[in-house]
């Protein structure tokens, strides 16, 4: 992206690229206009949440998502509202995701590769749960992989905080993909959201050492009684360890499943892990969540789809520029260059108003104003010496509120050329923050 083209803008990020869609988000590739830094933002329509009573979940995923800060978790940055829309704002995650590595490149992972992933994993997982969130929808694909090749959950879309747990102290809303769901989510006899997790772990495991599931069925019925039963064969080529530790992860029954702190002291998982080191009490602020989802005016952002003015780099702008005082380095003589053909100056002014004041005034002496984004093109209604003159202009943006503004003979007679420019100055000088006729600096007057 290079801030050039026709792109929505969103307070100070710059839209691109759909990354991914669902039910109700989209998101979206962005840029921070101020620092250039990536990010994804997840775009959800206000109505939508509103119609399907949705509020309260998504205030729920944003809080957690800003409850959880992991290096192996996608990172919540802000949250913006404008009137119809929300805006999460997320660390941009650039090795695309996990179930592509297994899917393209080696149709499973070596099994030093799968189990760095899961301890990753692992290290996440049993984070979140130290702090009472649970996923509930962990899958491959919910995993992103970043530029070290460390893993970043993502989509914290269904996650549950303890609200929702019934007097019984569990869970009770079956969700997630079937082929990763635990046996007791299914059964909806309620659920802790920890064991339930790990189960699905305990299927992300086989899925990255065996290139397919563990249960695969396209009956709904079938896949579900595969599942109770914990009905599932591990490839030959599994090493003990890992079949045996993958046995007791999917071990349909939760109260003897294997826990996250026995899995910690398993032989085959301790194998080169080392946790990941996180500052651990980074102070957390929920207001913005608040004021998104009602009336205030805080947090609420500006959309505009807005062409900005080409920028203009050094090289450019020294070659260019003699109203900049830059002129030494390139000067050539008056006489040498002939009569000139083109003008420039230099405003403060934003570049809109700079298009609109040239408008206004350059129509009062008989010219026809054709405008595209930021370029004009003004043609005088009379017939001149050399037919009609015809000026074309350009606003190229030098650094932040700092513009500069091309004007050049396109046709017609130059003298008629000149005369034009000295009168349209006039009408420029509200705008006019130095030109290169003022004698390189002092600003117009
Ligand atoms: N797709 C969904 N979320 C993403 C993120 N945070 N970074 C990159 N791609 C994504």
């Amino acid at each position: 992206m290079n801030g050039n083209n026709n792109r929505m803008r969103v307070g100070k990020y710059e839209l691109g690229k759909t990354l991914g869609e669902g039910t109700f988000a989209k998101v979206k590739f962005a840029k921070n206009l101020d620092t250039g830094e990536s990010v994804a933002i997840k775009v959800l329509d206000k109505d939508k949440i509103l119609k399907h009573k949705m509020v309260q979940q998504i205030k729920r995923e944003i809080s957690t998502m800003k409850l959880v800060k992991h290096p192996y978790i996608v990172q919540l940055l802000e949250v913006m509202a404008s009137k119809t829309k929300i805006y999460i704002v997320l660390e941009y995650v650039t090795g695309g995701e996990l179930f592509d590595k297994i899917v393209s490149t080696w149709s499973r992972l070596i099994e030093n590769d799968a189990r760095r992933y899961f301890q990753q994993l692992i290290d996440a997982v049993d984070y979140c749960h130290s702090r009472n969130v649970y996923h509930r929808d962990l899958k491959p694909e919910n995993l992103l992989v970043d530029a070290n090749g460390n893993l970043k959950i993502s989509d914290f879309g269904l996650s549950a905080l303890p609200q929702q747990c019934r007097a019984d102290g569990l869970l009770h809303t079956t969700c997630g993909t079937p082929n990763y769901v635990a046996p007791e989510v299914i059964n909806d006899k309620g659920y802790h959201g920890a064991t339930a997790d790990l189960w699905s772990c305990g299927v992300i495991l086989f899925v990255l050492m065996a290139g397919y599931l563990p249960f695969d069925e396209q009956n709904l019925m079938t896949l579900y009684k595969k599942i109770y039963r914990a009905e599932f064969t591990c490839p030959s080529f599994f090493s003990s360890g890992a079949r045996r530790l993958i046995m007791k992860i999917l071990d349909p029954n939760p109260k003897t499943r294997i826990t996250a702190a026995q899995i910690y002291q398993n032989d085959w998982f301790k194998k080169g892990y080392s946790p990941a080191k996180f500052d651990k009490d980074m102070d957390i602020n929920l207001d913005d969540i608040d004021a998104v989802f009602s009336e205030s005016t805080d947090y609420m952002v500006t959309e505009e789809r807005g062409v900005k003015p080409p920028a203009m780099n050094a090289f450019e702008l020294i070659s260019l520029s003699r109203g900049l005082n830059l002129s030494g380095l390139f000067e050539t003589r008056e006489q040498d260059r002939g009569p000139q053909k083109e003008s420039r100056f230099t405003s403060t002014k934003p570049a809109n108003e700079i298009i609109s004041t040239i408008e206004k005034a350059a129509k009062p002496l008989g010219f026809n104003v054709q405008k595209r984004d930021y370029k004009m093109k003004l043609q005088a209604d009379k017939h001149g010496r050399k037919g009609h003159l015809s000026v074309a202009t350009e606003v190229f943006e030098v650094a932040p509120s700092l513009f500069m503004v091309e004007l050049r003979k396109k046709g017609g007679d130059t003298l008629e050329y000149h005369n034009f420019y000295r009168d349209l100055s006039k009408g420029l000088q509200d705008i006019v923050w130095r030109s290169e006729k003022d004698g390189n600096s002092s600003p117009i007057k």
